[in-house]
């Protein structure tokens, strides 16, 4: 049976794969650069959405960090956050992990405090409002170098309690996880997890270097695994989940089009693939809409869609017994929806 909209907006979800700087709307851009007396380059909110043609991942970092410039005080990362948590309560989702960049703010002179306090307030909140539950993921910018990066994880040990793990994410080819292994050691040796972007531009080498050197719990996007059928193989055996992001593949040319992602096959090769944002305010919807606009393109049916959702409770950071209980629910729903 083809899943409804209701159904899914309806199914308990979590997403796994969402740069809280991506959230950021354009409306938001004005409202903050109004606030901040900040000059911007575009004349208008539609102005400035107009702009969001990307070419690769490349061209479109170069707009996500001059946006995230309008990000100045802790009050400004938590009205993002509340914002972003409204709209995911609205998708069914129940548990979100969330990436942040702080390389991108403390470069402007933003203290880390501001950013983590302001975020992880927001999610506190969130939690009691809504019942979405949280972790965050502190990701270092991969163009930079591993020093920068290692500084950057002492900068923010002193908060390590609100940061269950830390991850990779930036400009992919060129900058392979091999060159944060040190970083990545010292974030494990602290007790913080490790998750790691790869395979999204480059290639199934950095998947295998990202489970082997960095010892990741998950990949994100690993869409290029498909090019390497060994490693195909033993994500499956492994059950090492990928936070796909079939939306965002599409607006940076990852695949030419949605009817051409690999999303089903690799689900049907019996890997733990969740379906999730990236970016939602620069790629043209929040996760629901990835949803619906992937099982409308690959003909998903309805126990797919249950399949994924189960998946994104699976390779959460939740506990198990969290993990059984999401997953009954789950199932409860599509059940519902058959009768
Ligand atoms: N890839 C790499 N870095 C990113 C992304 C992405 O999809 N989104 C935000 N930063
Ligand atoms: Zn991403």
């Amino acid at each position: 049976m083809p899943p409804s909209e209701a159904f899914i907006r309806g199914i308990p979800k979590a997403e796994l794969h969402l740069h809280i700087e991506g959230t950021l709307e354009p409306e938001m851009v004005f409202d903050l650069a109004r606030k901040h007396a900040l000059p911007l380059r575009y004349p208008s909110v539609a102005a400035l959405r107009e702009a969001y043609h990307f070419d690769n991942l490349q061209s479109f970092l170069d707009v996500y960090y001059a946006g995230a410039a309008v990000l100045r005080d802790a009050s400004d990362f938590h009205a993002l956050t509340s914002a972003y948590l409204q709209r995911a309560h609205a998708d069914g989702v129940v548990h979100t992990e969330i990436f942040f960049d702080p390389q991108t703010h403390t470069a402007r002179g933003v203290p880390m405090e501001a950013v983590i306090r302001g975020i992880h307030g927001a999610l506190t909140e969130g939690q009691a409002r809504l019942g979405v539950t949280h972790r965050l993921i502190m990701c270092f910018l991969r163009h930079l170098s591993a020093a920068d990066a290692m500084a950057t994880l002492e900068e923010a040990l002193p908060y390590k309690e609100l940061i269950a793990a830390v991850g990779l994410d930036s400009a992919e080819s060129g900058n392979p996880p091999s060159k944060f292994s040190a970083v990545f050691a010292r974030a494990r040796q602290a007790g913080l997890l490790t998750v790691a972007h790869a395979g999204e531009e480059g290639p199934p080498q950095y998947i295998t270097e990202a489970l082997d050197l960095l010892q990741v719990r998950r990949v994100d996007h690993g869409v290029r695994c498909e090019e390497d059928d060994n490693l195909v193989a033993r994500l499956a055996r492994e059950r090492v989940p990928l936070t796909v992001c079939p939306l965002s593949n599409v607006k940076l040319r990852v695949f030419a089009r949605l009817e051409d992602h690999n999303l089903k096959r690799l689900l049907d090769r019996g890997l733990c693939v969740t379906v999730n944002s990236d970016d939602p305010a620069y790629f043209g919807g929040y996760v629901a809409q990835n949803y619906l606009e992937v099982s409308r393109a690959l003909g998903l049916s309805q126990v797919d869609v249950t399949q994924l959702a189960c998946n994104s409770i699976e390779a959460s950071l939740l506990p198990d017994s969290k993990k059984q209980e999401w997953q009954a629910k789950i199932r409860a729903f599509a059940a519902r929806a058959e009768a």
